[in-house]
């Protein structure tokens, strides 16, 4: 099997900036409750007007920079989304059609919840491994705030937008991908859903009064499982590539609540600075959240060659999964 790494990464978070104190003027909510429940401070919210696309494009361009490569490297293109530009036909031909991809380059969306990204990264790796692409551009790109219904304070708080990418790539160094696990858990499938805009409930004038078209989540029946299902997945990614624990130097959560990153460090007896967290400044941006946090991990130049990083992460599914990567 062909060995493959990460060869750049890139994110983008749009301009506009919400903090909790901004939303408390808007409903009956705090910054101290805000803050102190989920750990998030502020939040980017993607303007009515601009095109959602454009924040994956620009994820996208910074990672093919980074990767030095262009439009014209790109083999595969794989987005991880759960709101696409267009219920058919999706996210993904809009982002190949922006950033002029080799007119015949396969593209295609992952919808994998929260873990959109980590499932999405692990596809990559594993077309290329067996030789059906020669580089994969990956992208985790949302815009949930086009979804949330801004009169539930106790989802809408919770999320933000934004897009971050990754370029993999063939290697023969010792960098690269060492384990992947992934998973799912069915059972907890009505806990985070959009009820209606899909075939088993189309969009109609009912629906969208009942506000059907809203995101909902149970979020308290996702919290403690969220940290048994990134704990189980590490591990079993950790066992894959041979390591253990103790040679994790990064883990990177799914930032949908510092409570929960704090519980699965804890739980894996990880000390809180190899955990990235950026939860505070973007709050949950679902695929996009380990993207964006990973390319802060890069760009500010904490991660060093040969270092082991770990991807974990959960959602609506309830999909999970961890990939572990030498970097
Ligand atoms: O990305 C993957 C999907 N995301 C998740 O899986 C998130 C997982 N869950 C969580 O992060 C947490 O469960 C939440 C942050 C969603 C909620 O935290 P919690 O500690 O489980 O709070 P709660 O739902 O038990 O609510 C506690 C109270 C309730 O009031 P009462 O019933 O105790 O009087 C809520 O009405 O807090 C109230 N509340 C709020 N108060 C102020 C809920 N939202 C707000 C709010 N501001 N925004």
């Amino acid at each position: 099997m062909i060995k493959v790494r990460i060869a750049g990464t890139g994110s983008y978070l749009p301009p506009t900036r919400l903090t909790n104190d901004d939303l408390a003027r808007r409903m009956d909510t705090s910054d101290e409750w805000i803050r102190t429940r989920t750990g998030i401070r502020e939040r980017r919210i993607l303007d009515a007007g601009a095109v959602p696309a454009e924040m994956g494009v620009a994820a996208a361009r910074a990672a093919l920079a980074a990767a030095g490569k262009g439009p014209a490297d790109v083999d595969l293109l794989i987005v991880a989304t759960n709101v696409p530009e267009e219920i058919i036909p999706g996210t993904a031909p809009y982002l190949a059609a922006a950033l002029k991809l080799a007119k015949d380059a396969p593209f295609f969306d992952v919808t994998a919840g929260c873990a959109g990204f980590v499932y999405a990264l692990a596809l990559g790796g594993a077309m290329i491994a067996v030789g059906l692409a020669k580089s994969a551009l990956v992208v985790g790109t949302e815009a949930l705030s086009r979804f949330v219904d801004w009169e539930d304070r106790s989802t809408c708080v919770l999320f933000g937008d934004g897009a971050g990418a990754a370029v993999l790539v063939p290697t023969e160094g010792t960098a690269g991908i060492l384990g992947v696990s992934l998973h799912g858990d069915p059972t907890k499938l009505s806990l985070l859903r959009i009820e209606a805009g899909g075939v088993r409930r189309p969009a109609t004038v009912d629906t969208v009064r009942e506000g059907l078209h809203f995101l909902r989540m149970e979020g308290e029946g996702l919290f403690r499982p969220a940290v048994t299902m990134m704990a189980r997945a590490t591990r079993e990614a950790l066992a894959r590539a041979g390591l253990t624990l103790q040679d994790i130097d990064w883990v990177i959560p799914h930032q949908a609540n510092l409570r929960i990153v704090d519980a699965l460090a804890k739980r894996l007896g990880l000390p809180p600075e190899r955990v990235v967290v950026n939860i505070d400044h973007v709050a949950n941006t679902s695929t996009a959240s380990i993207p964006i946090a990973l390319d802060e991990l890069a760009r500010t130049g904490r991660v060093e060659p040969g270092q082991v990083v770990a991807l974990t992460a959960f959602g609506a599914g309830a999909c999970y999964g961890t990939v572990i990567l030498r970097w």
